[in-house]
């Protein structure tokens, strides 16, 4: 596994100058990421930018939640929406931030939806999977930062990239002979400069494997969460190679009981997700 070792040197040559993320969002990611943080710290930063105060007290009033009286705190906010909710919004912000420069050519567009609908779709099924579905959220949302990190840098070279492969070529195979890496590898040095687990840095660098070990369960469950926002409709290239969604969800145990697991109900409930976020 070459693939495995952290270069402490130079970026690849692809990833050089890269635009930053948002500064403010990836602080709340750090800060969350730190197990002992309380949420009196969490709430003072939120506090201080009014774009997440305002999500983050929506979200708590939101049906989701259903309280009976209006939250109108941020720490009361932070409580009920939870840390791992915060922490997902912070990051959906911070890429939506990134790559927002982009999302005027329609194929660029198209991968962020394809990132948002593997994400929603992670979440959705990690119950099933016996995952925490914040933590789902978060590998999903994070697995194609490879991808968002060369479409913003190269949005001319990545486009045509879609290009090829709308023809019929390997989009991946197609990343590597135009930057030297896919955005597996992309995603893999980018990531290992940020404070994430484990775990979600493994899914960022492993979710197109076809073999996955047997304990690495966030892994699987981005895998297949990956194939299914594909299969229902937000691939970035049309996929004609993939199962149908039914067949996808089957290979989750214990799946074909549930009826959350439906497939016409995950597609319209990704895309109900997508559009609230615009
Ligand atoms: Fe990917």
């Amino acid at each position: 596994m070459g693939m495995e070792t952290k270069s402490a040197g130079s970026a690849p040559w692809a990833l050089e100058k890269l635009p930053p993320f948002s500064p403010v969002a990836m602080r709340l990611v750090a800060l969350l990421s730190d197990e002992d943080v309380h949420v009196d710290q969490v709430s003072r930063f939120i506090a201080a930018e009014p774009v997440f105060a305002a999500r983050i007290l929506q979200l708590a009033n939101s049906p989701l939640f259903a309280l009976m009286r209006q939250v109108t705190s941020i720490p009361q906010a932070v409580i009920v929406v939870g840390l791992e909710r915060v922490k997902a919004i912070a990051l959906t912000r911070a890429l939506g931030d990134y790559v927002a420069p982009v999302l005027r050519r329609k194929a660029l567009a198209a991968c962020w939806r394809n990132t948002l609908a593997g994400a929603i779709a992670a979440e959705l099924i990690a119950p099933s999977c016996g995952q925490d579905p914040g933590i789902a959220y978060t590998a999903g949302l994070l697995r194609d930062i490879g991808r968002l990190a060369l479409l913003v840098k190269y949005p001319e070279a990545y486009s045509n990239a879609i290009e090829i492969a709308r023809e019929g070529a390997d989009l991946r195979e197609t990343e590597r002979s135009l930057f030297d890496l896919d955005h597996c590898q992309a995603g893999q040095w980018i990531v290992s400069r940020m404070f994430l687990p484990e775990e979600i840095c493994r899914s960022v660098v492993h979710h197109h494997d076809r073999q996955i070990p047997d304990d690495w369960d966030l892994v699987r469950l981005v895998r297949t969460a990956d194939r299914l926002a594909d299969s229902l409709g937000f691939a970035i290239v049309p996929a004609t190679h993939l199962p149908p969604a039914q067949e996808i969800l089957e290979e989750i145990p214990g799946a074909g009981r549930r009826a959350t697991l439906d497939p016409a109900a995950l597609a319209a409930e990704i895309d109900r997700r997508i559009a609230a976020l615009n």
